[in-house]
């Protein structure tokens, strides 16, 4: 993402994409990794391998699926389920399931339209979209396009502080509704499918099949200027110059969560990144529990990281998740062009 006088602009992406724009498949979608194998064939080899990749030797990505399969369910029977209502209120607003999406960076390169296909998808859902830092649409297209979806912007606090609050206060006037601050990003995780494949996140030339915009001007919005000082203390200043609530994106320890509730944050979503920051840490689910009961229930508490499945969603929400959200497989649906499709099939 560039800024042209602090405006994000988009890319030029018409030809981001290595494989044809492939139409969907006429059989059915019946589970999220149905949407991964076609995904995989539709994309390039160092697309796929910047998505799905972990961090280091890949433990936590495995680790944050296969800790959800160790939990086993208790079934209840002889209640009335003839009427399943999935709606619930996060931040004080209203969607159709505790299931909604992550922020992941340029969704241009699952599809040309990337976030806007995105933001249409999560409207007609109905469930919130949190826009990154490093969308390859500028932020007014993706209102533009779902005007009514309900949206949180995720920040990379930057090291130019003038920016964060320019950034901040358009993001306020386009009507998003909190702010989540990734912290678990203080430098790139160490992604050996991104070294081998010579992707560098530090000049933000994402992917050899991305195009710099010829006319972008202004300072480049990098990996490289993420503030890696950014601490605690620091929040009172962005609380000092937001309205929104503010959620942290990354919390895995009780320890940490005990902080944010001292410096009165909204929420917190227990996150490992998806196994791409810094490996060997808890899987998500592993994590919950402690931060949920260090928070006491003063604030909400949400989770990503590995959620494949509806008995994956029910094992969160049972272990104290608000809502959880999905990172890797809404570029697989977007790859599909099948965003929308992909978020009904979790739900079976
Ligand atoms: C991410 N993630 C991420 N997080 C964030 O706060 N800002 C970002 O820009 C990105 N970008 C990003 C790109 C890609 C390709 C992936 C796969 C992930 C992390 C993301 O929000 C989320 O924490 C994980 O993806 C959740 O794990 P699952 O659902 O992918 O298993
Ligand atoms: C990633 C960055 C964009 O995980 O957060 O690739």
């Amino acid at each position: 993402m560039y800024l042209s006088n602090h405006r994000v602009v988009s890319l030029a992406w018409s030809g981001c994409l290595q494989t044809p724009l492939i139409p969907a498949p006429e059989m059915p979608f019946v589970c999220l990794t149905d949407f991964q194998a076609q995904a995989r064939e539709r994309l390039s080899k160092t697309t796929w391998d910047y998505i799905e990749g972990g961090a280091g030797e890949g433990f936590t990505k495995e680790d944050n699926i296969a800790a959800f399969k160790k939990i086993r369910l208790r079934p209840r029977y002889l209640k009335d389920v003839s009427e399943v209502d999935t709606r619930t209120i996060i931040q004080g607003e209203k969607i159709s399931a505790p299931i909604c999406i992550s922020p992941t960076g340029f969704h241009c390169l699952a599809w040309p339209d990337g976030e806007m296909s995105t933001a249409r998808a999560a409207q007609a859902a109905d469930i919130c979209y949190i826009t990154s830092t490093y969308a390859s649409c500028t932020l007014e297209d993706i209102v533009a396009t779902a005007p009514r979806g309900l949206r949180w912007f995720q920040l990379y606090v930057q090291r130019d502080r003038q920016l964060n609050k320019q950034l901040i206060q358009r993001v306020e006037s386009l009507g998003f509704k909190a702010l989540v601050i990734t912290v678990d990003v203080p430098i790139t995780g160490n992604r050996r499918h991104d070294i081998r494949n010579q992707v560098d996140l530090k000049t933000n030339l994402l992917l050899k099949d991305l195009r710099s915009p010829k006319e972008s001007s202004g300072p480049c919005l990098q990996m490289s200027s993420i503030d890696p000082s950014n601490c605690w203390d620091d929040l009172s200043w962005l609380q000092s110059i937001t309205q929104l609530p503010i959620i942290l994106k990354g919390i895995l320890t009780k320890e940490d969560a005990e902080l944010a509730v001292k410096h009165n944050v909204q929420g917190i979503i227990v996150s490992n990144h998806g196994g791409r920051q810094l490996d060997e840490v808890l899987a998500s689910i592993d994590a919950l529990t402690e931060v949920v009961a260090a928070v006491k229930g003063k604030i909400e508490v949400y989770l990503d990281g590995g959620i494949r499945t509806g008995n994956d969603v029910l094992k969160s929400l049972a272990l104290g998740a608000k809502c959880v959200f999905l990172g890797r497989p809404i570029l697989w649906g977007l790859a599909c062009k099948a965003a929308g499709q992909l978020l009904r099939s979790i739900g079976t």
